[in-house]
């Protein structure tokens, strides 16, 4: 698929079908994370790919009962690792660990669609539960979680801002 098609196209997807993804998938999402861009290339990140069906149901109660999130098979939590994040300093644990998360749940996302699969970034979670259910370190800071399967909706594309309201061209 064509970068901009995938773009364009991508929708966030809280409906989703019943279906496991293939084993085949799961490398490519996972090299979708791991070539994002990093400060650094510290690549203060980790991504804990949830399948069981009681945590993500547990995942679900913790974002509010974002109960989409429990039908999709599977849930990227994608958390900023601060023990890596340090070497930079405040900056680096305030600004750049958060954006190396970013940078990957996108590529994620991206791919996902070019694969035929519907994800949608969840960052509305309590993240002291998110923490106990995965029993994470105190370094890694949960910052979105990802459901991922196959779509069971087709959402129209919520309308953007005016470009000249977002974007300032200097020249
Ligand atoms: C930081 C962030 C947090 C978000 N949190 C949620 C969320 O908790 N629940 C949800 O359903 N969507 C969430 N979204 C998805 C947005 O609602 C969605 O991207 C936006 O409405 C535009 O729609 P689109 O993704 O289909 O283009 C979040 C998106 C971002 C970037």
């Amino acid at each position: 698929m064509d970068i901009l098609d995938a773009v364009r196209g991508r929708r966030s997807i809280r409906r989703f079908r019943n279906t496991p993804l293939p084993e085949s998938l799961l490398g490519t999402l996972e090299d979708s994370l791991l070539e994002a861009p990093s400060a650094g290339n510290l690549q203060s990140r980790r991504f804990i790919f949830a399948f069981r069906n009681e945590i993500r149901k547990q995942l679900a109660e913790a974002a509010f009962r974002q109960n989409f999130i429990s039908e999709a098979p599977l849930s990227v939590v994608c958390c900023a690792d601060l023990s890596i994040a340090n070497q930079y300093g405040e900056r680096g644990r305030t600004l750049y660990c958060l954006q190396d998360v970013a940078a990957s749940i996108q590529n994620l996302m991206l791919v996902a669609y070019s694969l035929g699969l519907g994800t949608a970034w969840v960052g509305a979670f309590d993240e002291k539960q998110v923490s106990r259910i995965l029993h994470l370190s105190e370094f890694l800071r949960p910052v979105a979680i990802v459901p991922v399967g196959y779509p069971d909706e087709n959402p129209p594309r919520p309308l953007r801002g005016a470009r000249e309201e977002s974007i300032v061209r200097l020249r």
